[in-house]
């Protein structure tokens, strides 16, 4: 008997129907992956399990009897905790504070127990290979580490099932390494855990069994020994995706951006570059190489201790994100989850609002051109919306993060620098993402691709840096390398520093 077991769930937002008489069986001790496309009804389906949505129609099981979830609350006395695809957190409290937030440890006397709050809190992040002070405001914290008070969150609970929702969109790889290896001994322990993510190759290497949904349908349900990554794909899509490089006939054109001698003490040591019109570039390399905060140091997000920048031919001075996007720099950020959806404004708003909203405004732009900007890139990228004009809240999360790229395709930089463009998004809006950079470039535009998959750089960029420890370790033609090299380079075994042409 499955241990909890969602029957003929309906869904409607404003008589838009989003999840169409839905199944879901979740055994003891199981991983099951859910899947689907962005805006597919995941989080949905997990908003109405964790307590947080009605169903329209449709019962839950819990051990075989029907149960009645009307506020998350209900949900947690059953033993399921809930992850979510936002982070939760408060920037204002201590990190000890957000974990107890609501179940606050209180002594006979009814006053808070801080020590003890303090301890569990330090026990829970060492389980998770995460050192960090209890006591540290939150809002100092990187963004991996707000993660992991979310989902230390969940830990904290003698939780039956726990629901991650795309937990490690923001963990480098080792960190996920560490999460999986907690995931098992939860499994092992007859957790059940519920886990969504796009990248199917950490489905492959820690669920058990998955369940595919499509436009709010089941399109199919099964153990993911007897499925390999491409049927699975064809399931969540409809059709099948290539695979194939993206290749173009390409001649570089003139120097666009050189970048010279840059070094940060800690981050990053003399970094030199260049870059032409209609090039795409792509740095890579493992947890730790300093590539992100390398280009937030180039973009002027972050400080550097010495080097020198030349847009055209010409020196310029960044010490802030203004001063880039003059230059022609545009940069978009790794973290869209926090930096870079305004979450009071609408869609057409998080849309048209050019460089990062809160700098500067571009002109003047009317109506009709917001409508017409949110209609092409609703078509071209598959953004699930219908009214412009909604909160942009109400999208699903990765439809979110599709406006926000969909914005600086739309920008007028010369220079575009994309930190992980895909995280959070389905194997087919990939594809219609890559297309697009790829025809930034044809235009003539420069563009930078920072991502830790290697087959993705592969399939990108015409000129490879491999990033190790704050140095480039290799500059490579795509055509002369190979992932395995690449690997070697990034792990720094190896090193391919002659100049690439
Ligand atoms: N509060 C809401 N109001 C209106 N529509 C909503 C609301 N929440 C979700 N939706 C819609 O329901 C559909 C399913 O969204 P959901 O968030 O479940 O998708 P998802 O599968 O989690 O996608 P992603 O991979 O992008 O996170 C989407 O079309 C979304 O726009
Ligand atoms: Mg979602």
């Amino acid at each position: 008997m499955a241990f909890i077991s969602m029957e003929t769930i309906d869904k409607s937002f404003h008589q838009v129907k989003v999840l169409h008489q839905v199944n879901l069986d979740l055994g003891e001790g199981e991983i099951h992956a859910l899947l689907g496309e962005n805006g597919a009804g995941k989080s949905t389906l997990m908003n109405i399990l964790g307590g947080v949505l009605q169903p329209d129609s449709g019962t839950i099981y819990v051990n075989g009897a029907p149960v009645s979830m009307t506020t998350p609350g209900d949900s947690q006395k059953l033993g399921i905790s809930f992850i979510h695809q936002e982070l939760n957190v408060v920037s204002d409290l201590r990190v000890y504070e957000n974990m107890f937030l609501g179940s606050e440890i209180r002594n006979k006397a009814g006053f808070l127990n801080v020590e003890a709050m303090k301890q569990k809190t330090r026990d829970v992040l060492s389980r998770l290979g995460v050192s960090l002070d209890p006591s540290a405001y939150v809002r100092d914290l990187g963004t991996s580490h707000k993660q992991f008070i979310e989902i230390s969150k969940a830990l904290l609970r003698d939780s039956s099932v726990i629901i991650m929702d795309e937990p490690t969109t923001a963990l480098s790889e080792h960190e996920i390494s560490r999460l999986f290896e907690l995931m098992t001994t939860l499994k092992e322990s007859g957790v059940s855990i519920i886990y969504i993510s796009h990248k199917l190759k950490e489905i492959k290497a820690i669920c058990d069994r998955y369940t595919v949904l499509r436009d709010g349908f089941i399109a199919g349900t099964g153990s993911l020994e007897e499925e390999d990554p491409e049927s699975i794909t064809k399931m969540m899509v409809g059709r099948s995706v290539s695979q194939e490089r993206f290749t173009r006939e390409h001649v570089p054109g003139d120097e666009v951006m050189r970048v010279e001698d840059f070094s940060k003490t800690g981050l990053f040591q003399g970094i030199d570059f260049t870059i032409r019109e209609g090039e795409i570039a792509g740095f890579t390399g493992l947890a730790g190489d300093g590539r992100t905060e390398l280009f937030e140091a180039l973009f002027g997000f972050r400080k550097k201790d010495s080097g020198s920048l030349y847009v055209h031919g010409k020196k310029v001075v960044v010490n802030h994100p203004n001063h880039a996007l003059r230059a022609g720099i545009g940069l978009v950020p790794r973290d869209r989850k926090e930096n870079a959806v305004i979450q009071d404004l609408s869609i057409v708003h998080n849309l048209t609002l050019s460089s990062l909203g809160h700098f500067e405004k571009n002109g003047f732009i009317t109506k009709k051109q917001e409508r017409k900007a949110f209609q092409r890139y609703k078509n071209e990228l598959n953004i699930k919306a219908r009214d412009p004009y909604a909160s942009i809240a109400t999208l699903s999360g990765g439809n979110q993060q599709k406006v926000v790229i969909a914005k600086w395709l739309e920008v007028n930089a010369d220079v575009i620098i994309f930190d992980n463009p895909t995280q959070g998004i389905d194997v087919g809006a990939k594809r219609e993402i890559y297309q697009h950079i790829v025809s930034l470039a044809e235009q003539g535009k420069s563009i930078i691709i920072l991502s830790s998959e290697a087959p993705e750089i592969l399939k990108m960029c015409e000129h490879i840096y491999v990033m190790y420890k704050g140095e480039i370790t290799a500059r490579l033609n795509r055509d002369e390398t190979a992932e395995d090299e690449i690997m070697a380079c990034a792990t720094g075994s190896k090193r391919m520093v002659e100049s690439i042409g």
